[in-house]
């Protein structure tokens, strides 16, 4: 069943991201769990506003990102159990946002991961080269690497990796379908060896995943949904993407 994530970065304040949330709900309402899961993840800012809004919809609610611990002298940072404790159960970690922008090591994604499994939430982890290391080559050592320094030595229940290209997002630029499958693959080979079965993992796309190449692109082998970022700011677009398999 295809998982369709939108990421809404830093966008929505109470009143549009109310309404987006609202959007979103509505088309859900009966549609979901026909094969089809679905996941939005705001700014913590409005958290609440945005489950109130979700509520009987099948909507999920997530965070996109969180601190490693769960309290203590940490200015500015919001643990895994403030999210929950708001309604979110998933949380995105390792962002390339997050990594390149704020200097995120595997390592410190690690320990998110596993602070965020520990109270309960559900992770998705990205991954992805930037267009330096795709050029030179190296986008499968880059994603081998990431995916063995974020991901913890436990395989939880339920378990998400997003293969977002740095390169393919916010640029209208998705890689093409051969490269997708390829790196999917590569990814689940990682992952076997490391884990052995890979139950309860999902494998998701981002990169300027779109309404009109959704169809396509969750159509690839090996793709288990999306993670995406400015076409879930429209409700409308959105949904055409979560309807698009
Ligand atoms: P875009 O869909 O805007 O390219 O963003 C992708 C992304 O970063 C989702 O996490």
């Amino acid at each position: 069943m295809p998982l369709i994530v939108g990421n809404w970065k830093m966008n929505g304040l109470k009143a549009d991201g109310t309404l987006l949330a609202a959007g979103v709900a509505a088309k859900a309402k009966g549609n979901l769990g026909k094969g089809r899961e679905v996941v939005v993840c705001p700014p913590f800012t409005i958290i609440e506003r945005v489950q109130s809004k979700l509520i009987g919809s099948g909507v999920g609610l997530g965070a996109q990102d969180c601190a490693p611990k769960e309290s203590g002298a940490f200015t500015g940072d919001i643990s895994p159990g403030m999210i929950k404790e708001v309604g979110a159960t998933w949380v995105i970690l390792g962002h390339s946002e997050r990594r390149a922008g704020h200097g995120e090591s595997d390592a410190l994604v690690r320990a998110k991961v596993e602070a965020a499994e520990a109270a309960g939430l559900t992770t998705i982890v990205c991954v992805g080269e930037t267009l330096e290391e795709h050029d030179g080559g190296r986008a499968k050592d880059v994603v081998a690497r990431q995916l063995q320094g974020s991901l913890p030595e436990k395989r939880p229940a339920r378990w998400v990796v997003a293969y977002e290209p740095v390169w393919a997002i916010g640029s209208g630029r998705t890689a093409k379908a051969e490269v997708i499958g390829a790196m999917h693959r590569h990814i689940i080979v990682q992952l076997q060896r490391r884990f052995g079965k890979l139950d309860g993992v999902q494998i998701l796309y981002g990169g300027s995943v779109k309404a009109d190449n959704a169809r396509e692109i969750l159509s690839i082998d090996g793709v288990d949904g999306a993670l995406v970022g400015g076409a879930s700011l429209k409700s409308e677009e959105f949904w055409t993407i979560c309807s698009a398999r």
